[in-house]
């Protein structure tokens, strides 16, 4: 297992590239399923999610070419099998949206429960439940959703909970079903949007993009010849870069990106201190030199404030003047990274969801552990602006959603390594 190593204490400074959104690549790779053309995306990020999806779609027959430019061309006319492994889904939840495209293209799915996570137990009943309401028959044996049925039927869909990738399966089912299917309480986030778009592009029929309530027209087929699609850019991995730089006082621009989906974000580094500008693909950031002010949030699906920028925040926090108080209301186990952050010198204190952070003097580099993606980002930024060295241990999962982080962090003047076990 490699592992990072982290000398704090430079300020970072210069440009860089951001990548393409994961969480927006995941569901637009799972849709082209649907496709009876070959699709080629773009802007797709170096992760290893994006690798594990690879693997899925391939061990189903479908065949995929990758170009330098990391363009993926998917053709799943050669698909012979329906199956989604557990080895597969054990690794990466967002397996669960082939489930879907599957159902409705093949009349038949078989995908693996993903079990237990890290941040959270992380039912996925609303995605069985809609697809059920839709005419599916749907059995849970052996770890595995078995599901099938000849073509589903649109109907009205009124999710009980916000849910990203719930939305994006019933999205994604709802295209090849017969008649019109609404889904209200839809999820909002731009990767829902980015799914939506795609799904257009290549024929289907889908209003109310972008609010939360999509109204889905189903078509017999989908698939346009010489589609390409370019995947969003990543509006989590843009925010934690942000603060990378706000923790160290530093002064960056970001480009490639699209500050119109990070608004929240935005909101809440100008309220720490930081002076920002932004372009209509870029963001620049400036600290001026100066420590951050605490910040206090609170997370809810988007446009609110996301859960996924919650644990970079609360390291920030570490080192400000005062103190933040962060409420987690999405997952109900999303503080693995604190108790690392007190090994480095932190104070923060935990009452149920919510974490009262008070700014420390300073933190110290110390080996600590990552437990999920999010939680992971959040120790790198906080070893920037330790003390000393951080020995961040179990980076595979900072692989699975930021693209070359120690490149990147170098290029902005950090001093970093990655070190092979
Ligand atoms: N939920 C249910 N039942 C369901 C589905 C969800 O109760 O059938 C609950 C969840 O347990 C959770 C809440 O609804 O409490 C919201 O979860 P959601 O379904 O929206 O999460 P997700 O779709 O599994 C996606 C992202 C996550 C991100 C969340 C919230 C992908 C591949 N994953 O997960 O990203 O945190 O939405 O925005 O899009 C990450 O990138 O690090 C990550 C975890």
């Amino acid at each position: 297992m490699d592992k990072l190593i982290i000398t704090g204490g430079s300020r970072l400074s210069g440009e860089i590239r951001i990548s393409g959104a994961k969480n927006a690549a995941l569901p637009i790779l799972a849709a082209t399923l649907l496709s009876d053309k070959p699709v080629s995306v773009g802007n797709i990020p170096h992760l290893h999610d994006i690798t594990t999806t690879m693997e899925l779609l391939g061990r189903m027959g479908v065949r995929l070419v990758v170009d330098e430019k990391m363009n993926i061309e998917v053709d799943s006319s050669t698909i012979n099998s329906y199956v989604a492994p557990y080895e597969l889904v054990r690794t990466m939840r967002a397996s669960i949206l082939v489930l879907g495209p599957l159902l409705a293209r093949f009349g038949e799915a078989h995908v693996s429960l993903p079990g237990g996570c890290a941040i959270g137990t992380r039912p996925v009943d609303i995605h069985i439940n809609g697809l059920i309401k839709m005419g599916a028959d749907i059995k849970v044996e052996g770890g595995f959703i078995h599901a099938k049925a000849k073509r589903l039927k649109g109907c009205r869909l009124v999710l009980e909970q916000i849910t990203v990738t719930g939305t994006e399966n019933l999205l994604m089912a709802a295209t090849l079903a017969e008649g019109k299917t609404i889904i209200e309480n839809a999820a909002k986030e731009p990767e829902v949007t980015d799914l939506a778009l795609f799904l257009n592009a290549m024929g289907a029929k889908i209003t109310g993009i972008g609010t939360d309530v999509l109204i889905i027209e189903g078509v017999e087929r989908l698939g346009v010849e010489d589609l390409h699609y370019d995947i969003l850019p990543d509006r989590i991995e843009t925010g934690t870069y942000l603060i990378a730089a706000a923790i160290t006082g530093g002064k960056v621009k970001l480009k490639n990106t699209r500050p119109d989906i990070l608004d929240a974000v935005l909101e809440k580094l100008v309220e720490a201190g930081a002076e920002i500008t932004t372009g209509e693909d870029w963001i620049a950031l400036d600290m001026h030199g100066k420590k951050p002010k605490a910040v206090s949030l609170r997370t809810a699906p988007y446009p609110a404030f996301p859960t996924d920028m919650q644990a970079q925040f609360i390291a920030l926090n570490c080192i400000a003047d005062g103190v933040g108080i962060v409420t987690e209301t999405i997952f109900e186990n999303r503080f693995m990274h604190v108790q690392e952050l007190q090994r480095m010198g932190a104070d923060i204190k935990l009452e149920s969801n919510t974490a009262i952070c008070t700014g420390a003097k300073k933190l110290t580099g110390a080996p600590v552990m990552a437990t999920d993606l999010r939680a992971s980002a959040s120790l790198v930024v906080a070893a920037l602006a330790a003390e000393g060295d951080t020995l961040v241990d179990r980076i595979y999962h900072i692989d699975r959603g930021y693209d070359h982080i120690e490149e990147k962090l170098s290029q902005l003047g950090a001093t970093i390594r990655r070190v092979p076990n």
